[in-house]
């Protein structure tokens, strides 16, 4: 009886071991079949349901690749797939062969010939089909069931791993899709363009353009809510790692005691709770940007660490001994003065100079002659979308309105007006087609302060200035003023400020301007400023 040597065992293994892939590893599989059985043909199948697929063989016409074969079409099959051993067909067996025609050294139907199948079993799950035939009849029969048992095991394992490979890279390739897919969402749900000519935007988009394809490390600067995260997914966009992830974190939000592990990951059992191993957002964002926003906030233990990791482009897992190397560019955020916040010893002074390798600052709405007109157009069409209002235009008035004021909150102020304005609108006008924004739907200042989540109406907290003729006059600014009416211009406009920041609570508004609230109230009482809350 023929043996399988232990000597072609341990070279098929060590064969496989080195294979560099799928293909090249079902080649070294038959080639070893074929030194231990003298056969003319060998074909390697995989088996899905009912169905066979050749997927490696040896003695066979090439096009046999491109087959399917229907199990309950094939007999000789259809009987492998149900066995759990090896099967030996009859030389002279009346079964009609699946190979008929197909053998390399016999093109018509094959004669009185051996043909033998070994069903490939992994964990009793039926993975395909290694067939061996030979033109010589009875070849088969002095085979040793030991070898013809090796060879399935090995055929078996061989099959899953590359099942397995297979399927962790399709998953690797779905995971990459899907971040760059989402990478994309973001950047359309923002709109993606910053949108405004003035002069400082036209030299702020000059900048983005000119350093977006560097890997520099960028700070970007300015007021709230004056478009800081928008300039960075600008920046990422224009870079060559745009279909790379850009991964988001707000240090702000970061619990003190978890933003080594957030930022870096940790492996598992690297504190209690770390029940496995977990990547952190530098690893998340290899390859791509890692914005980190808010980062006047980062404690001071923590920025030691991001100041080692963007020195040396590695990162240390909680809980692991070697470092990892990391690819990813950084852009950070912040809407304070990072310089004032180095004096007062609130941020390391080397990290701060590592991350102004390249500051932009973002201009306030304020400065931005002609903007508003732009911004509120803008606004305006995305809010008739997503309302679904058929046209939605605004007045001259209102728009002369919108741009009489100051906006404290910057481009996101004038969205949620804009927003707001739009819903108000078209609750005065019910049956119009065409909706319009007139300045009693904007208020004088309008902000959207609270919604709440476990409510199904979302609750909006509004601060409106008065806007009686007297008032509205007043806050346009009428060129010659008194001193008087210029200290009370200037009191209602710090006051509405303030009040806007501190969601319409008059008692943190007080403190916050050193007055007794009580003072505050009559203050603004003379000064027409109400808070007003409104449920949309
Ligand atoms: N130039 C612009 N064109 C279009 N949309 C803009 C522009 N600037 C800002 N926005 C929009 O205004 C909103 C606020 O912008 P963003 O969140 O980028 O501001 P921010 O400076 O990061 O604010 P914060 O300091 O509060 O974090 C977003 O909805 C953004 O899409
Ligand atoms: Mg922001």
């Amino acid at each position: 009886m023929s043996q399988i040597s232990s000597t072609a065992i341990i070279e098929l293994a060590l064969d496989l071991a080195s294979s560099l892939n799928s293909t090249d590893r079902f080649d070294r599989l038959l080639d070893t079949v074929r030194k231990t059985i003298v056969c003319d043909a060998v074909a390697l199948l995989s088996f899905h349901g009912d169905i066979l697929k050749p997927i490696a063989l040896q003695g066979l016409s090439r096009d046999t690749l491109g087959r399917r074969f229907y199990v309950n079409e094939h007999p000789r099959f259809a009987a492998l797939c149900q066995s759990k051993h090896p099967i030996r067909f009859a030389a002279d067996s009346p079964l009609p062969d699946p190979y008929d025609g197909l053998l390399i050294d016999r093109s018509d139907d094959l004669p009185v010939h051996s043909c033998m199948g070994l069903p490939l079993y992994y964990d009793d799950k039926l993975l395909g089909l290694l067939t061996v035939d030979s033109l010589t009849p009875h070849v088969f029969e002095d085979i040793a069931e030991r070898t013809l048992a090796v060879i399935s095991a090995i055929a078996a394992a061989t099959l899953n791993t590359a099942f397995l490979i297979d399927q962790l890279e399709s998953q690797a390739d779905h995971s990459q899709r899907v971040v760059a897919e989402l990478t994309e969402a973001a950047w359309k749900r923002d709109g993606g363009e910053l949108i405004g000519n003035s002069l400082v935007m036209e030299q702020l988009k000059q900048e983005v353009a000119i350093v977006a394809p560097s890997d520099f490390t960028i700070l970007i600067y300015g007021e709230t809510g004056v478009g800081k995260e928008l300039v960075a997914r600008t920046l990422h966009q224009k870079s060559s790692r745009q279909h790379g992830p850009m991964v988001y974190v707000n240090c702000a939000a970061l619990p003190e005691n978890l933003i080594e592990s957030e930022l870096f990951g940790h492996v598992k059992g690297a504190f209690t709770g770390a029940d496995k191993t977990r990547a952190g957002k530098f690893s998340l964002a290899d390859g791509g940007t890692l914005f980190l926003d808010e980062i006047g906030e980062l404690p001071l233990a923590a920025q030691s660490k991001i100041l080692r990791a963007i020195q040396n482009n590695e990162i240390q897992p909680v809980g692991q001994d070697q470092v990892e190397q990391v690819n990813v560019r950084i852009i950070v955020a912040t809407n304070r003065q990072l310089k004032d916040e180095v004096a007062k010893g609130n941020f390391r002074a080397d990290l701060y100079h590592r991350l102004s390798v390249y500051p932009i600052h973002v201009p306030n709405l304020q400065a931005r002659a002609g903007d508003v007109q732009l911004l509120s157009g803008y606004f305006i069409e995305l809010t008739r979308r997503k309302l679904g209002i058929n046209q939605l235009k605004i007045s001259a008035a209102a728009l002369e309105h919108l741009e009489q004021y100051n906006w404290p909150g910057n481009v996101r102020e004038l969205e949620h007006v804009v927003s707001r304005a739009a819903l108000k609108a078209r609750a005065r006008q019910p049956d119009s087609s065409i909706i319009a924004i007139e300045p009693q739907d904007c208020g004088s200042l309008a902000k959207l302060i609270n919604s709440d989540k476990t409510n199904s109406m979302s609750l909006v907290a509004g601060l409106y200035a008065d806007s009686t003729p007297q008032a509205s006059q007043e806050a346009v600014g009428v060129t010659c003023l008194n001193l008087r009416e210029e200290t009370e211009q200037f009191q209602r406009q710090l006051i509405i400020q303030v009040l806007t920041e501190e969601a319409g609570n008059w008692s943190a508004a007080a403190r916050r301007l050193s007055v007794d609230r009580a003072n505050l109230n009559r203050i603004a009482k003379r000064l027409n400023i109400k808070v007003v809350k409104a449920v949309v």
